[in-house]
């Protein structure tokens, strides 16, 4: 398994499992079960999402499966808009980590920049106060364009170790990406299959005949040739193994080109600049 260093020292697991849109009930756990005992370390919970119940009964589950402990795991969540404020962000964390059963994360992202930029800043001390009493082990952003990272980066003492955002090779992201990596701070992708959608893509199709791999490992590979960590969701058993069998080859750079050049600017989620949840 790959990992990515961030300019912390610390590091996580470039592939990781997302859990958006699964239900709080067995399906979620056994999932994340699942994950772990395929090779995963990290998973992508967020509040919002309502099964970081499930999701902590599963990653207890995957822990004494796999015969690991919580330190070998990278568990990511997400302050929701509606808990923003510097003064609200510890009970938010609390509630995430009380909701999984852990006692810490491995990783607290603010889930969107949202409109009231006084606010994001504001937010954005408590998530650094968090990160100074050694609460939570890493900080970050998601959904940030350049111009929310610019304004953050003038006033944080503490710099967002990744941003995690909307990539696929319909959505590549360019001019973030080379922002991010001059900040040296990391992309994680969310929606990197684009919820299923680019696997259809005749492109994505024939390079995966041409490596005798799936769509969704060739994605997930372009991710990893990217420097791009991804967290690609699935509650299908062999799926959720195939997503991870992407360690033992890469794609050539015609291959890759040819991914990049498939950029439309198309995104299937909202726009962060207007979004607020
Ligand atoms: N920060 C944010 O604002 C934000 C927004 C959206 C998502 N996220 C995170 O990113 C994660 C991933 O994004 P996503 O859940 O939107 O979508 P995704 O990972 O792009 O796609 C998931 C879809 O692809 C299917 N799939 C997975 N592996 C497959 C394979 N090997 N072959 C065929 N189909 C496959 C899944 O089906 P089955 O599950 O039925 O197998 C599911 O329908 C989320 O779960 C969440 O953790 C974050």
């Amino acid at each position: 398994m790959n990992y990515t260093k961030f300019h912390n020292g610390n590091s996580m697991p470039s592939v990781g499992l997302g859990v958006f849109r699964v239900e709080n009930n067995d399906v979620a756990k056994d999932a994340v079960k699942h994950a772990i005992q395929s090779g995963y370390r990290s998973i992508d919970a967020a509040f919002i999402y309502g099964n970081e119940v499930k999701v902590g009964e599963g990653i207890a589950e995957g822990i004494k499966a796999a015969n690991i402990t919580r330190e070998d795991l990278f568990i990511t969540s997400k302050i929701w808009i509606d808990d923003y404020g510097k003064d609200n962000v510890q009970k938010a964390y609390e509630k995430s980590v009380n909701l999984l059963g852990l006692d810490y994360l491995d990783l607290y992202l603010m889930h969107w920049p949202g409109t009231d930029l006084d606010l994001l800043l504001n937010t954005w001390e408590g998530m650094e106060n968090l990160y100074n009493l050694q609460l939570v082990k890493n900080i970050g952003v998601s959904n940030f364009n350049i111009d929310h990272l610019e304004i953050l980066i003038n006033q944080a003492n503490v710099k967002p170790v990744l941003n995690q955002v909307e990539f696929h090779p319909y959505l590549t992201q360019t001019e973030l990406r080379n922002y991010l990596s001059k900040h040296n701070i990391k992309m994680e992708s969310w929606s990197p299959l684009m919820n299923a959608e680019i696997l259809q893509d005749e492109t994505v199709n024939r390079i995966a005949k041409e490596i005798n791999k799936s769509p969704a490992q060739v994605i997930i590979r372009w991710n990893i040739d990217h420097d791009v960590i991804t967290i690609p969701k699935s509650v299908t058993p062999s799926r959720i193994e195939e997503n991870f069998e992407v360690f033992n080859f890469s794609l050539n750079d015609d291959q890759i080109k040819r991914l990049d050049a498939l950029n439309e600017n198309k995104r299937i989620g909202p726009n962060p600049a207007e979004f607020n949840g």
